[in-house]
């Protein structure tokens, strides 16, 4: 069907075909290590020894988990075939896995086993790519680009990308209360419910839901912070906690808190970082329309405070996340070298 006549019928759907066509021919590979080692990388020289220190492991964790993914998402051949490649398309279609980085960077604080890190890993991000459908569809921040490539509800219609993003959610769920993880079943009950909490609507939903109604207004300091800590910290921060928590033996009180702590400012972090990106980058290393929030009119830390102090916050946030791993000696290393990363990543 040409699009003219699908733009007659789904209007809005079309257009973003429209849209995406416009901006594929500018766009680069999507991946982690290449953009860590691209000329546009810019980082300091002792970033990048650590950066390159962890990507070896990094590929590992990301392979684990996208075979994980690969193997217990339902077979695109399964009815309903179109929903299920839905879902694949969007859980699979590449994202840099920083979560299950985190989960599994907290889990070696504990020394937990990695079938258990796999399993939440998977499910956290399967919270996160039903986020990153409903986020981009025309009823909410309207994106065509995602990944590099074309938005769910491009690919495959916006009922069928409501869909996928709704089941995506119940997957997660089930994934994390069916398979094995802890000898202790109560405490793998609570791991189910911290993922609700983070996902429901006083974390990620609920942030979201601050996100629409603020847009066009400005938000105080404390308003824009509590915005950012539900709509993407609250799930960054129980990766971290989840990863730790999936060992037998659980993080002793006094390291919990320290623990926390990195997890709540690496989580406002990440969302610091996002809306600089999308300021700063272009739509070729984001995969994402760059300088969308403007157009959009969003409540960002650049709109609200500036681009040079959104930036010192970030630093901010990453000396005291990097502050509260000092707790942890040694063992905190890897979750040190991924503050970093959060911070440096260019896309
Ligand atoms: C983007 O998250 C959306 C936010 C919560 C800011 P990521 O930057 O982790 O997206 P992917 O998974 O790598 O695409
Ligand atoms: C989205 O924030 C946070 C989510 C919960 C998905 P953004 O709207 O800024 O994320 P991007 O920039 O589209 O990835
Ligand atoms: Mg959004
Ligand atoms: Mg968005
Ligand atoms: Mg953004």
């Amino acid at each position: 069907m040409a699009l003219e006549e699908k733009g007659a019928l789904y209007g809005r759907l079309a257009s973003g075909e429209e849209r995406y066509a416009a901006l594929k021919d500018t766009l680069g590979t999507m991946s982690l290590i290449p953009v860590l080692n691209s000329e546009r990388t810019r980082i300091t020289a002792a970033t990048r020894e650590m950066l390159v220190d962890i990507t070896g492991t990094s590929q590992e964790v990301v392979g684990k988990v996208d075979t994980f993914l690969k193997t217990h998402l339902p077979d695109p051949q399964l009815a309903p075939q179109r929903l299920h490649e839905a879902m694949r398309y969007a859980a699979l279609n590449g994202g840099k896995r920083i979560r299950p980085l985190l989960a599994f960077g907290a889990g070696a604080l504990t020394e937990a086993p990695e079938e258990a890190l796999t399993v939440v890993s998977a499910s956290l991000e399967l919270i996160h790519a039903y986020s990153l459908v409903h986020d981009d569809l025309p009823c909410m921040d309207n994106d065509v680009l995602r990944r590099g490539q074309p938005t769910c509800h491009v690919q495959f219609g916006e009922a069928m990308a409501l869909l996928a993003g709704d089941t995506l959610q119940s997957l997660a769920f089930q994934w994390l209360g069916e398979f094995p993880l802890l000898e202790d079943a109560s405490r793998q009950l609570r791991m189910v419910q911290q993922l609700a909490l983070a996902s429901g609507s006083r974390g990620m939903g609920g942030g979201q839901a601050i996100d629409l109604e603020s847009t066009g207004t400005t938000l105080s300091l404390p308003e824009l912070e509590a915005m950012h800590l539900k709509k993407t910290g609250a799930l960054i921060r129980t990766a971290i906690l989840l990863g730790a928590d999936c060992s037998q033996a659980p993080l002793p009180p006094e390291e919990q808190r320290s623990l926390v702590r990195f997890a709540n400012a690496l989580g406002l972090a990440f969302q610091v970082m996002d809306d600089i990106l999308d300021t700063e980058s272009d739509t070729a290393t984001l995969g994402k329309t760059a300088g969308k929030d403007a157009a959009g009119q969003k409540a960002t830390y650049v709109s609200i405070m500036g681009l040079a102090q959104a930036k010192a916050l970030a630093a901010d946030l990453l000396s005291t996340s990097c502050d509260a791993l000092t707790a942890f000696g040694s063992r905190g290393r890897r979750l040190q070298e991924l503050a970093h990363l959060v911070h440096n990543r260019r896309h």
